[in-house]
């Protein structure tokens, strides 16, 4: 079994973490300008580069903006890495790094990678809004 562990980002992780956001959805990363947010997100100390066995698989994004709450505000695990675990093990670590007690995520309805990897370390839901992504409710 891999290990998982997470480090900060540095400048030197922007390629990595801005091709990883640019496999995801190269139109979003354009109009949305996630290169920019990712360099902000470095800067700030909120970008966390995820390993497995000391090789990057993803990247997450935390911060304490949601009521001053840990906030997890992107997480992607490349492609090939995903469904054995990596993501929910990532997010468990975040959390056990945050400051506050609770930590709120969200995502959208039809997304059930991401609610399985939050189900399995003890996200519960929270609540829904409507109206972001028409028809593709964003479940807290
Ligand atoms: C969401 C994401 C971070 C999860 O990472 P991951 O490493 O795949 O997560 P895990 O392997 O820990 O858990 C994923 C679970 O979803 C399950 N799964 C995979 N595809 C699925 C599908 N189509 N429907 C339902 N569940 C699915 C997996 O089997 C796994 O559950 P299991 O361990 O009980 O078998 C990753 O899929 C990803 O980067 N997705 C694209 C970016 C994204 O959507 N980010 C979240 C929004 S911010």
């Amino acid at each position: 079994m891999e290990t998982i562990s997470l480090r900060q980002a540095t400048l030197k992780d922007k390629a990595l973490a801005v091709d990883f956001d640019y496999s995801l959805g190269k139109v979003e990363h354009i109009e949305l300008k996630r290169e920019e947010k990712i360099t902000k997100a470095i800067m700030e100390e909120e970008c966390f580069i995820i390993l497995a066995d000391n090789r990057a698989v993803g990247f997450i994004i935390f911060d304490y903006r949601f009521f001053d709450l840990g906030w997890i505000e992107l997480i992607i695990v490349g492609e090939k890495y995903r469904g054995r675990g990596i993501g929910a093990q990532a997010i468990d670590l975040i959390c056990r790094q945050s400051k506050t007690n609770k930590v709120f995520t969200s995502t959208n309805s039809s997304n059930a990678q991401m609610q399985r990897a939050l189900n399995k370390v003890g996200f519960s839901f929270a609540g829904k809004i409507n109206g972001l992504d028409e028809g593709d409710p964003e479940l807290f």
